[in-house]
Parts: structure tokens; C-alpha cells; sequence
């Protein structure tokens, strides 16, 4: 598993472009950008070199460490897949790219779209001197008409950018992206109701082109959640606590270092990062049996968590008298995969 700190070599060149930089002025253009992002707006806000850096230097710790979490899950489920070529797609300051090449040693062929010159420019300035990364092709432009010239990538990831285009021409962003993935496509968005829904839709769709889901659903069927959030009104309270929270998200939590708390005004050593995301492939994969969609709850005599199993959603309680049954659902966390075929569930 790949930690979700960012790597060394991309923290050195973040600091360096940060020399000189005034910390105030830097926090006041992420605030601006982050309140402009809440108000359910884009990047454009993004303009110049400056805008760029404090939106890196304030985002792109998080984003990085949801996208290395779902890599670290497609990776598990799926641990003999060796992309040998990415496409970042929406890549900004390349958060995807640096967090593919951590998980891929057999990446080797990088490549990135993104309509915003200045998040271009920081991204070319950030790989400059990565033996493995300075060979980056980026190209500044709108994703679909990008995505025209691209003949297919092994491994196409597009990570915080659906929810950045209008609902309805989301749809065909998602068709060409999957056109543009010889193997995988990673899809990442925020874990909110709304990011969730982005998901759901594109999961739909691309199920219907044939696509298998990877992570983090052990099935191609419909999400369990939405079937059940349909039916909410007549369920048991017991069913309700099986739906809650009734999106499918994850999170990952990240360490702060000093800049990035003076940048966000923030107090604590850590932030959680929430997202949504599916990863689906051309490839059959071997199922997982379940995962889990909340941080299980550990009593005195049992240990309960609510999964995501092919046969929909199940609130396993697991007594502690089966003691190894029990050490084991310890220490699961939310989101983790369960491979055991000899699970020893108990409804
Ligand atoms: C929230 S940022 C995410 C950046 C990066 N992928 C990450 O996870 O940190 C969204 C990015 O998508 C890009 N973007 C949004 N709409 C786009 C479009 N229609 N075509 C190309 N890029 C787009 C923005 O310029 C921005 O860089």
C-alpha cells in the first residue's frame, strides 16, 4: 500500500516554488478558490501563476491521497494490472499522475489535458527534474476536444473534473473517456451526495458498454444504496441503519504540514479527505466478496459493519466468541476490501 502522503520528490518542488511566496496572500486566493468551489463553481478562477500555487498548495495534498487511495484498491483487487501508459485527464497541477507513477513502477508513458494554462504551466515546473516524470506531454486544451487525438492509454484517470463540466455534457465526457482506456479508467469526484450521483451515472453507463468494475463494488449490478434509498420510506429501522450514510463515499485521512495549515487557517495536524470513485476495466477481474461501505463498530460483543456484498447490502455482526473471526473484523476499516471466501458473516 502506498502511503497517502505526497512523495518526496513532488513536496521538494512544491516548497521550492513556494519560495518568496507570501503566505497571506497565497491563503487569501485558495480561500477565494475554495469558497468558489462550495458555491458549486469551477477552476476558472484559477488565472495566474499565484492562483495556481495556492490552489496546489492547498488542494493538492488531499486530492492526491483520495486518488492514491483508489489506485491502492484497484491495485488490490486487481494486483496484476501494469499500466505502462497514463493519461491524466483534468490533470491540474498533475496530482493523477504523480500518484499513478507511486502505485505503477511500469508506467513509463505520461500524457495530460487540461483547458487551464497556468495549472499546465505549474505541473510542467513540478516534474521538471523527476527522472521518470520530466517526460510528461501535456496539452492544453477542453477534455472532449483533447480526448480526440488520444489513440488509448493503458490507464486513463480523471480525478475532481466531471463535476467541473455542465451535467449534461458529463455523458459524453464519460464515452470518450472510456474510448481513451485501452484497460482502466479511474474515475474520482468528491464525496458528496452530489459527487456520488456523478458516479452512479457514469458506473450505469459504462456497465452498459461492457465495462467490469474493479473497485470499489464487488459487482456489476445496480448500487445497492440507491435500490434501498427508493425503498426508504417503508424500511425497518434496522434497514436505515444498514442504508447510513446512504452514498457510497470513502475517506482518507492525510497529515498537514506547516504551510498547508497556515494556508487553510487550520488547527489540526490532519484533514480526512471525502470522495466517491469507481475504477472499471475492459478486463474481467476476479470479485472480492465485499466492502466495506463504513467505519465498523467495535462493542464488548461484537463487532458490526455494514457491507456492500454482491447479493446488497448486509449489516454483518460478527460475536466475539468467534475469536478469530472477530480479531479479523477489528481491524477492518471503511473502505476496505474482503477477500475471504470462507467469510464468517452473520446477519
Ligand atoms: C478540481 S481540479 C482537479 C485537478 C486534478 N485532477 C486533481 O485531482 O487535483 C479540476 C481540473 O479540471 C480542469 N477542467 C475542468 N473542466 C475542464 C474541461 N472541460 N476540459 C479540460 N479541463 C477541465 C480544470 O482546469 C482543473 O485543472
Amino acid at each position: 500500500m502506498i502511503p497517502p502522503d505526497l512523495p518526496a520528490a513532488l513536496r521538494v518542488a512544491l516548497e521550492q516554488k513556494a519560495q518568496g511566496l507570501s503566505r497571506n496572500d497565497a491563503a487569501v486566493r485558495a480561500t477565494a478558490i475554495s469558497q468558489t468551489y462550495r458555491g458549486g463553481g469551477d477552476s476558472g478562477t484559477i488565472r495566474n501563476e499565484a492562483d495556481a500555487l495556492a490552489y496546489a498548495l492547498a488542494r493538492m495534498p488531499a486530492t492526491y491521497a483520495a486518488v492514491i487511495a483508489c489506485l491502492n484498491a484497484l491495485h488490490e483487487v486487481r494486483p496484476e494490472f501494469a499500466p505502462r501508459s497514463l493519461l491524466d485527464i483534468g490533470a491540474g497541477p498533475g496530482t493523477a499522475t504523480w500518484a499513478a507513477a507511486q502505485v505503477f513502477e511500469a508506467l513509463h508513458d505520461f500524457s495530460a489535458i487540461d483547458a487551464n494554462p497556468a495549472l499546465r504551466t505549474l505541473a510542467l515546473d513540478l516534474v521538471r527534474d523527476d527522472a521518470r516524470l520530466s517526460t510528461l506531454r501535456y496539452v492544453q486544451s477542453e477534455a472532449s476536444t483533447g480526448l480526440r487525438d488520444v489513440a488509448g492509454e493503458d490507464l486513463v484517470i480523471a480525478s475532481y473534473v466531471i463535476g467541473e463540466l455542465a451535467k449534461d455534457r458529463q455523458a459524453a465526457l464519460a464515452d470518450r473517456l472510456w474510448a481513451a482506456a485501452r484497460d482502466t479508467l479511474l474515475v474520482v469526484e468528491p464525496g458528496t451526495p452530489a459527487g456520488y450521483q456523478r458516479i452512479l451515472d457514469l458506473r450505469r453507463q459504462l456497465i452498459a458498454q461492457g465495462a467490469h468494475v474493479i473497485a470499489p463494488c464487488p459487482h456489476d449490478d445496480t448500487c445497492p444504496l440507491t435500490a434501498f434509498s427508493s425503498e426508504v420510506e417503508s424500511a425497518s429501522p434496522e434497514e436505515k441503519q444498514k442504508a447510513a450514510p446512504d452514498w457510497c463515499h470513502f475517506v482518507q485521512r492525510l497529515p498537514r504540514l506547516r504551510a498547508h495549515k497556515h494556508l487553510k487557517g487550520a488547527e489540526l495536524p490532519f484533514e480526512d479527505e471525502k470522495f466517491s470513485y469507481v475504477a472499471v476495466s475492459r478486463t474481467p477481474v476476479r470479485r472480492h466478496p465485499a466492502r466495506v461501505l463504513a467505519q465498523p463498530l467495535i462493542a464488548k460483543v461484537a463487532v458490526s459493519a455494514k457491507l456492500c456484498t454482491p447479493q446488497g447490502l448486509s449489516l454483518a455482526t460478527i460475536p466475539r466468541r468467534n475469536k478469530p473471526a472477530y480479531a479479523r473484523y477489528r481491524k477492518f476499516d471503511w473502505g476496505d476490501a474482503i477477500f475471504d471466501s470462507e467469510d464468517p458473516r452473520v446477519e
